[in-house]
Parts: C-alpha cells; structure tokens; sequence
C-alpha cells in the first residue's frame, strides 16, 4: 500500500511537502521539503527509511530542507534523468517535464500501472489556480503545459506546492461570478484544515481553475472584454490565459 503525508509548513509562503511512503517496504520518498523537523520525526517515529528526495524546481523554499535531510538520513537528491521510482504492487513515481514557472520544472506522477492517481505539481497547478513565471519562467511555455496537465484524466487528485487555494479562488469568482461551483468550493475550503490539504482531483480544477476554464464564455467575456473574441479559439485561449496570469499577479 502506498500512503501520502503532507506537511504544511505554516509559514508566509504555505508550502506543502510531501512524502510518499511505501508501506510494504517501509521506504519513503519526500518532495519538496521544507521544514525538515516534522518530516524527520516522523520518519522516526514510523521507522521508516528516506530512500530520495525529490524536487520539483530549485527555488529555494523547495529544497530548503534538502541538506539536513541527506545528512540525516544519507540519502540522494533524485533529478529528472531518474526517470522514476517502482513501487509495491505496479505502482510508481513518474518524472515529467512541466516547464513553464521554471524552464527545468518538474512534476511526478503518482501511477498504478499507465493510471495515473496523483500529480505533485510544484508550482506549476495549484488548487484553483498556477504557477507565476516571474521568477525566470515564461507564460507561453506554462500555457503549453497547463493544457497538457488538464487532459490528464478527472479523478487524478493534485498535490500542490503550496496553499493559495482561498485567495486563488477569490481571483476566480472575480473572472467569473456566476459560477456557484465556486461558491461551494469557498465553503469547502472553510471547513477543511489547511494541515490536511484538500485532495481535490484535476474533476474539481475544471469546475473553479479559471486557468483550465478558458473556453468559459463569461470569463472569456469578463476579462478579454470582447476585444478578441473574432481571433481562432487556440488564440483565444493562449490570450486569456496571459491576460489571467497577468492579472493574478497584480491581484
Ligand atoms: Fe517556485
């Protein structure tokens, strides 16, 4: 059996880190620590044993415990040409390219034979929203991959790298008013511990994430204001994709 812990790092940022733990084996992976206390603990406490650790980019409050783990535990720092980790009963972690935040980002998939269950999506997709590219990244290339991500299948459940879910989704009721579905997910988010993360699947994303609802014709409208709604739908979509990411980022 394959089991997630998610640690919440309750710092000005909100990251999450995560560690998946086969139980079979008792070895355990870790991503994106930040916090190296409680993960440290906790692997004591349930003996298990830190085989990797995985990161989805290099800004630094996603590797910030890389160090004090590797010293701890002796184990290595995983990059993209591992390609992935086997797990009990055909299960795996995938690696994929999720360029767009970062040029080099990465993103894991949690997969049971080719079903994938799980995406860890770093800073790529966030409950209700994605990644900024202002720290080197480009909105173009994170169009191009946000698109891949959305054709993954409904009942993939997203891990993200960090906790903007409230503010993410107040940006989105502000692009698209009269979705209820939005209301309900506000209501959601009030009734569940930040600590226990949401779990919701890439099903959920596409009734709230504006970023994975561009063919919304009320945002369509609201934010593109009708100027270019005679363009092919591709453009318009990679233009209110940018205009979304633009104004979040000023939100
Ligand atoms: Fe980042």
């Amino acid at each position: 059996m394959i089991q997630v812990k998610i640690f919440y790092a309750n710092n000005d940022l909100r990251n999450f880190s995560y560690l998946i733990i086969d139980k079979k084996t008792g070895h355990s992976w870790v991503i994106d620590p930040f916090d190296e206390k409680p993960i440290v603990d906790y692997i004591k406490k349930e003996s298990l044993m830190l085989t990797g650790i995985l990161n989805t980019h290099q800004h630094w409050d996603h590797i910030r415990g890389n160090s004090a783990l590797q010293s701890t535990f002796n184990c290595p720092i995983l990059t993209r040409q591992d390609n992935q980790i086997l797990l009990d009963n055909h299960q795996l972690i995938k690696f994929v390219d999720t360029p767009g935040h970062t040029s080099d980002h990465i993103a894991f998939y949690w997969q049971k034979g080719q079903d994938v269950l799980g995406l860890f999506s770093g800073d790529t997709l966030f409950n209700s929203g994605v990644g900024n590219c202002r720290g080197g990244g480009s909105v173009p290339t994170l169009f191009e991959t946000t698109n891949r991500l959305k054709k993954l299948p409904d009942s993939v459940i997203l891990y993200p790298g960090h906790d903007y879910v409230l503010k993410n989704l107040l940006f989105a009721k502000s692009c698209e008013p009269e979705n209820k579905e939005i209301d309900e997910a506000l209501k959601m988010v009030h009734d569940t511990d930040t600590e226990q993360g949401l779990a919701w699947t890439l099903g959920q994303e596409k009734k709230v994430n504006p970023f994975f609802r561009l063919n919304s014709s009320e945002i369509q409208e609201k934010v593109l204001d009708g100027e270019l709604l005679l363009d092919s739908r591709a453009s318009i979509e990679r233009d209110l994709f940018t205009k979304l990411r633009s104004l979040r980022d000023n939100w």
